[in-house]
């Protein structure tokens, strides 16, 4: 048992490089599956998720050789996969999901336990077998698993989804791309993890149109073949970067970043007073007077990301002023604003808005991480309060943050693990 002791008061200045995101090598995993042979992929983040995602695909049979200091991922694919996830894995990570289209439209049928991952409230599959079914699969549940099963080959169709979910918009797609004729994905995500899966997928020889836009159309082929493909800049960690300056005073620059998947994100910051210039391979993130509080409103991209919510109430809990923050997907988001206040930041919520009255200094506590972007917004936080802080139950923030302590450290931060 680990935790993270921070103590506040330092100023973060210098670079730091962002590998590949997290939320989409997972996918990009799933969608080795489709093809025998060795898929390579580059930019891998040394992350737990990686490695659980990884034994997964040591279970359906897949050889997986990880080179951490290169970021490299060899996946060697079988002729005839295996085709079962069981729940002790998948219970780690909820991305497994993702092997359910694959599975299904390259083997024939796929069971994978029901998911957990993050602890971030009730993550319904409604559309994920909605949108199956429709590719003519049959879909069932027994046992803890989630079973699909197909005839032949399934079938291209028009799928109108509820609302634009990451997971299943990925899924389907990767069933669709092995499916006999057309499939027409409507309302579909389209975030950059989203165009980096269709663009592995197209060098993979899948036939995809309406890349990057709400609809997909997928030509569906017999066969695939394996790629070498690098993964998209982690958006959400060099993001979290960008809010640790602004919060500190700091002068950081990101390399391998990508700014144009933070639009929103950096205006934001700028709003709240901050100096962005975008850089050939990144960009850097200066600030000089305490940030001014700015309202959020968290959407489907290319709207406010989700996954940088907790970062903002961080940064505006010592802000000037006050600001809104609403939270569109993910209800139980809120929950780490108990540990914000632990913290002394001024949080109150309502359903799915906070009001964060900014404060002019937080004081150093002992918190819990229930999520990875939770514990990545009560690190900012220690970062900018009074005396020590302790950030407990860390593994969650290590399962999307490659060397996040150490990094931090680099940047003048006074951080370092402790046993708990
Ligand atoms: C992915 C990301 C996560 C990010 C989220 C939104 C990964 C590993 N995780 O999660 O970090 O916060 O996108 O950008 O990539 N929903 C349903 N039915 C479904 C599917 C989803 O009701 O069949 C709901 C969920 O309960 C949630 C919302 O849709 O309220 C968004 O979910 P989704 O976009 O699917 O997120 P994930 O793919 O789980």
């Amino acid at each position: 048992m680990e935790a993270f002791r921070i103590t506040g008061g330092a100023r973060l200045a210098g670079d730091v490089r962002v590998t590949g995101a997290k939320n989409s090598v997972l996918k990009l995993m799933a969608a080795a599956l489709l093809a025998e042979g060795t898929t390579t992929l580059r930019e891998v983040p040394d992350i737990l998720d990686v490695e659980y995602m990884a034994e997964l695909l040591r279970r359906l049979g897949c050889g997986v050789e990880r080179d951490p200091q290169a970021h490299t991922v060899r996946i060697a694919v079988p002729a005839e996969p295996s085709h079962q996830a069981d729940y002790d894995l998948v219970r780690k990570l909820r991305a497994s999901i993702n092997v359910l289209g694959p599975l299904v439209a390259r083997c024939g049928q796929a069971e994978v336990a029901l998911p957990g991952g993050d602890n971030i409230g009730s993550r319904g599959l409604d559309m994920h077998v909605m949108g199956l079914e429709r590719l003519g699969a049959t879909v069932h549940s027994e046992h803890g698993f989630l079973i699909a099963t197909r005839g032949d080959r399934l079938q291209g169709t028009t799928i109108w989804l509820d609302f634009p979910s990451v997971g299943a918009t990925e899924n389907l797609l990767m069933a669709a791309v092995l499916a006999k004729g057309t499939t027409v994905i409507d309302n579909a995500a389209r975030e950059p993890e989203i165009v980096d899966i269709c663009r592995m997928l197209q060098a993979m020889g899948a036939r995809i149109d309406g890349v990057a836009s709400s609809t997909l159309e997928i030509e569906g082929v017999d066969e695939l073949r394996p790629v070498d493909h690098t993964t998209v800049a982690d958006r959400l960690v060099a993001g979290t970067w960008a809010v640790g300056a602004v919060m500190t005073l700091g002068d950081v620059t990101i390399r391998n970043a990508r700014a144009e998947h933070l639009e929103i994100a950096l205006d934001k910051l700028v709003t709240a007073g901050a100096v962005v210039d975008v850089l050939e391979d990144g960009f850097r993130v200066q600030a000089f007077d305490r940030p001014r509080a700015v309202d959020v409103v968290t959407l489907p991209y290319p709207g406010f990301p989700t996954d940088l919510q907790p970062q903002f109430i961080a940064l505006n809990s010592i802000a000037h002023g006050a600001a809104m923050v609403t939270e569109n997907l993910f209800e139980a988001r809120f929950r780490f604003v108990n540990e914000m206040v632990r913290l002394g930041a001024d949080v109150r919520t309502d359903g799915h808005h906070a009001m964060v009255r900014g404060r002019a200094r937080l004081s150093g506590a002992p918190v819990e991480a229930a999520d990875i972007r939770a514990g990545a917004g009560l690190v900012l936080a220690g970062l900018v309060a009074e005396g020590a802080t302790t950030v407990y139950e860390p593994h969650h923030v290590d399962r999307g943050y490659e060397g996040f302590v150490e990094d931090l450290a680099r940047l003048g931060a006074d951080v370092t693990r402790v046993p708990a």
